[in-house]
C-alpha cells in the first residue's frame, strides 16, 4: 500500500484525500477503514469561471442536450449516444450516428465528466465547452454541414428568446459558442453522489464482504496507481498497449504519446458496458481481467475478479433526476431536415 501514498492527483480538481484511520481515530467505530486516497465523491463540482453556471443556462443546456435539431437529419441528440436514462451511455460498442454510421470509439458517459482533466479518450478537448462544439458537425454523429446550419435550425425552432434569457439579455446570444456554453453548464450538473461506497465511507451503511475483499484486491494488485482518489482516476493519460487505436498519438502524432488514454473513472462503471475505448470488453469481468494482465502483468483468479466486480458495483451513484424538457418548435410547421 506504500506506493499509494505518493500518487499524483491532477491539478485543478479539489479532491479530499482520506487518510488511513490511525490508532487514534479508532474511536470512530462507525467509520470503516478505507485505503488511503479513496473516498466519497466530492460534493464540490468544478465550474468554469469563463462560463459560470446559472439556472437559465442550465435549463437551456438541458434542452439542447435533448435537441435533435443539432443534427442534420433531426434524428440524433446528445442523449442518443449519452442517454441520461442509462447512466450517460448507450451501451453500444460503437454508437449509431448519421445514416446509421458507427464511429471508431466507444461513447463514454457524460456523468461526472465535469471532473475529468480533459475530454475524450485521447483528451483532445480541454473543456466541456470545447467538446460540445464537436458532435453537431461530426459527419458520423450529427452531421450538420457547418455552424451556420446549426444556428439557423435553432432559430427556426424558436430558440432566440431562450438564448437571450440565458445570456445576459443579449439579443445576439444565439451563437454556436453559447450553444456549447449552455450544454457544458448543464453537463456540470450531471453528477452521481451517494453510491453505496460513498455511504460506506461516511459510515452510513455497509458493503458486502465480497466488495470489501475486492476493494483490498484493487489496492494490492496496484489498480489504484491509476484509478486513484475519490473519482477512481488520477485523471492522467497512461499507456494502454491494447488494440490498434493509438490514443493521444492519433492527435499529436508523437511517438511518446502512442497508446496513451485517459484513465477512466470507475464511478458507475457497472452501468456503462461495454468497456474500453474500442468497446471490446463486453463484460466488467473481462475488463477487470484484461486490465490486470495488460497494465499490471497479473493474472487475477476468478474469485478475485468476482470480488473486484462486487466492489466496482458499489461505485454506482444516484442518477441525476432529469425532467424531460419541452423543446421550442414553430407552430404548425416542421423544421427543415436533410439526409
Ligand atoms: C453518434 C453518437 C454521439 C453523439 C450524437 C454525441 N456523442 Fe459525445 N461522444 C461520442 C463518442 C463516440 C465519444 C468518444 C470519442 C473519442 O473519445 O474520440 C464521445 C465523447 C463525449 C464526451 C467526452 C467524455 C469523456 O469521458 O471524455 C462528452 C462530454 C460528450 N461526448 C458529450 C456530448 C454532447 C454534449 C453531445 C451533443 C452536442 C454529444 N456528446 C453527442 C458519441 C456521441
Ligand atoms: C497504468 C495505469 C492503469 C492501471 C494500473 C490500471 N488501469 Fe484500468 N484503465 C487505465 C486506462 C488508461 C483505462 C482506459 C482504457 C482505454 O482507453 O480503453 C482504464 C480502463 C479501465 C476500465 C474500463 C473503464 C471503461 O469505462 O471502459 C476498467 C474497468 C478498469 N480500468 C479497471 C482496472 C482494474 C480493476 C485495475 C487493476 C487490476 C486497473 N484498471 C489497473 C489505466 C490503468
Amino acid at each position: 500500500m506504500k506506493n499509494l501514498l505518493n500518487r499524483q492527483i491532477s491539478s485543478g480538481i479539489a479532491i479530499a484525500v482520506f487518510s488511513v484511520f490511525s490508532a487514534s481515530s479508532m474511536a470512530m467505530s462507525s467509520k470503516p477503514e478505507i485505503p488511503a486516497g479513496l473516498g466519497a465523491l466530492p460534493t464540490e463540482i468544478p465550474d468554469n469561471p469563463a462560463n459560470p453556471k446559472t439556472a437559465a443556462k442550465i435549463e437551456l443546456g438541458k434542452k439542447l442536450y435533448f435537441e435533435p435539431a443539432l443534427s442534420a437529419s433531426g434524428q440524433f441528440s446528445c442523449n442518443s449516444c449519452h442517454n441520461l436514462a442509462t447512466y450517460g451511455v448507450d451501451n453500444q460498442k460503437f454508437s449509431v450516428g448519421h445514416k446509421w454510421q458507427r464511429g471508431g470509439r466507444n461513447s463514454p458517459t457524460t456523468f461526472n465528466s465535469a471532473y475529468w482533466s480533459k475530454q475524450f479518450w485521447d483528451g483532445r478537448a480541454e473543456t466541456l465547452e470545447d467538446q460540445a462544439k464537436g458532435p453537431p458537425l461530426n459527419p458520423v454523429e450529427m452531421a450538420s454541414a457547418d455552424e451556420k446550419e446549426v444556428i439557423n435550425r435553432l432559430k427556426e425552432a424558436g430558440y432566440t428568446a431562450e438564448f437571450k434569457v440565458a445570456f445576459n439579455n443579449d439579443a445576439n446570444a444565439l451563437s454556436y459558442d453559447n450553444m456549447a456554453n449552455a450544454i457544458a453548464a448543464f453537463e456540470r450538473t450531471l453528477v452521481t453522489p451517494n453510491a453505496p461506497f460513498d455511504q460506506y465511507v461516511r459510515g452510513e451503511s455497509e458493503i458486502s464482504e465480497a466488495a470489501k475483499r475486492g476493494m483490498n484486491t484493487l489496492v494490492e494488485a496496484g489498480c489504484t496507481a491509476c484509478h486513484s482518489g475519490p473519482l477512481f482516476t488520477n485523471n492522467q493519460f497512461m499507456k494502454f498497449s491494447y488494440g490498434s487505436d493509438m490514443g493521444v498519438k492519433e492527435v499529436t502524432g508523437k511517438e511518446s504519446d502512442d497508446h496513451l488514454f485517459r484513465v477512466q473513472s470507475l464511478r458507475n462503471v457497472a452501468m456503462t458496458a461495454p468497456y474500453f475505448h474500442d468497446g471490446s470488453a463486453a463484460t466488467l469481468h473481462d475488463a477487470v481481467r484484461i486490465m490486470a494482465k495488460v497494465q499490471l502483468a497479473k493474472e487475477l483468479s476468478d474469485n478475485e475478479v468476482n470480488d473486484v466486480v462486487a466492489f466496482l458495483e458499489t461505485l454506482t451513484g444516484e442518477s441525476p433526476q432529469i425532467t424531460y424538457p419541452v423543446l421550442p418548435r414553430p407552430n404548425g410547421k416542421a423544421l427543415t431536415w436533410r439526409d
